[in-house]
């Protein structure tokens, strides 16, 4: 199978990053089905694709034709066999839990087509360890987008140890095709590239605070006025969600040792379901709308 044969995508996870992807998905033309396990989660999943899609037209970033375009490929499934019934890819941005992930591949594989390929959004677990799951560990690999993925042009194609070459060209041409810029990633080891680097420096950001050697608002202004990134490391933390970042560094601490040792300022966050923007607080206040508050 190539790029031109792929008509039809399923995006398993209606959350941030699910959304997301399933809107990219229809911007290039796809025909997309989104689905989550329950009905109010696909839900909102879609009602945020629709928002996401005006306030791009409301900006001038497409017109509001092809925004209407793209919100009608896009259908909602919580049926699992219903969802991939017609699938050629599934892209899969379920939480970020080894053991969820597996136990959806398992089922996955009983109802995807025999020809269908498998892309995990993880966003650090082991691609090998995911597909070896399936029945299909040569058609499987990573396909690692970034939040707002309607904004950010970085796909990261990872490679398992049994992905077959035609497998990541064609998920290369699929991001392509989505307008993405795909990086391959030869090593499946832990956070891959982008989150090997970006984890631990929202990481450290939390022990600089834990500390006591700075403030969270003095820490964010140097991010973002003195290293040139465009949000401070806490406002990042709460817009991809604390938990997501949390996960990632346990599963490099387990895997890569002590220097990835999560702070506990993160760990606090989730016992507290103070996820970051999602939730409505995270290291930020988001409840009246106003964010991050930087000097
Ligand atoms: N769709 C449509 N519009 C959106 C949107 C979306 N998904 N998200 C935000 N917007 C809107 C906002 O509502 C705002 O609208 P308003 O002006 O009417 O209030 C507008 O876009 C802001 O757009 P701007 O271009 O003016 O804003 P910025 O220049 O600040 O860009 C950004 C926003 C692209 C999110 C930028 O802040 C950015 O690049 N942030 C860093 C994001 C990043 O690093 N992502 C990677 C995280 S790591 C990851 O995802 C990996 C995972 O595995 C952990």
């Amino acid at each position: 199978m190539n790029v031109d044969d792929v008509d039809s995508i399923t995006v398993l996870g209606a959350g941030n990053m699910g959304h997301g992807i399933a809107e990219v998905a229809a911007l290039a033309g796809y025909d997309v089905v989104l689905r989550d396990i329950e009905d109010e989660f696909v839900q909102q999943g879609y009602d945020k694709i629709e928002w996401s899609l005006n306030k791009l037209a409301e900006k001038d970033r497409l017109s509001q034709d092809d925004a209407d375009a793209a919100l009608a490929r896009v259908s909602t499934a919580v049926d699992l066999g219903e969802a991939v019934a017609d699938a050629d890819v599934v892209i899969e941005a379920v939480p970020e839990k080894m053991a969820i992930k597996k136990e959806v591949y398992a089922e996955l594989e009983e109802y995807a087509p025999d020809h269908a390929v498998f892309a995990t959004n993880t966003s650090s677990l082991s691609i090998t360890e995911l597909s070896e799951v399936t029945e299909r560990p040569e058609r499987f690999c990573g396909m690692h987008f970034f939040n707002p993925p309607v904004r950010m042009d970085l796909v990261e194609v990872i490679s398992g140890a049994h992905t077959a070459d035609e497998t990541l060209d064609l998920v290369e041409d699929l991001a392509e095709s989505m307008g993405k810029t795909p990086v391959r990633v030869r090593k499946d080891s832990p956070g891959f590239i982008v989150n090997r680097i970006l984890v631990p420096l929202m990481n450290e950001a939390a022990w600089i605070v834990h500390a006591g050697d700075a403030t969270m608002a003095e820490v964010d202004a140097t991010t973002k006025y003195d290293m040139g990134l465009p949000m401070g490391s806490f406002e990042l933390a709460d817009y991809v969600g604390i938990d997501v970042g949390y996960h990632v560094l346990e599963y490099m601490h387990e895997v890569l040792g002590d220097a990835y040792e999560p702070c506990p300022l993160l760990s606090e966050k989730v016992e507290e379901g103070d996820l970051g923007q999602k939730t409505g607080a995270g290291f930020y206040d988001y409840e009246d709308g106003a964010g991050a508050e930087i000097p």
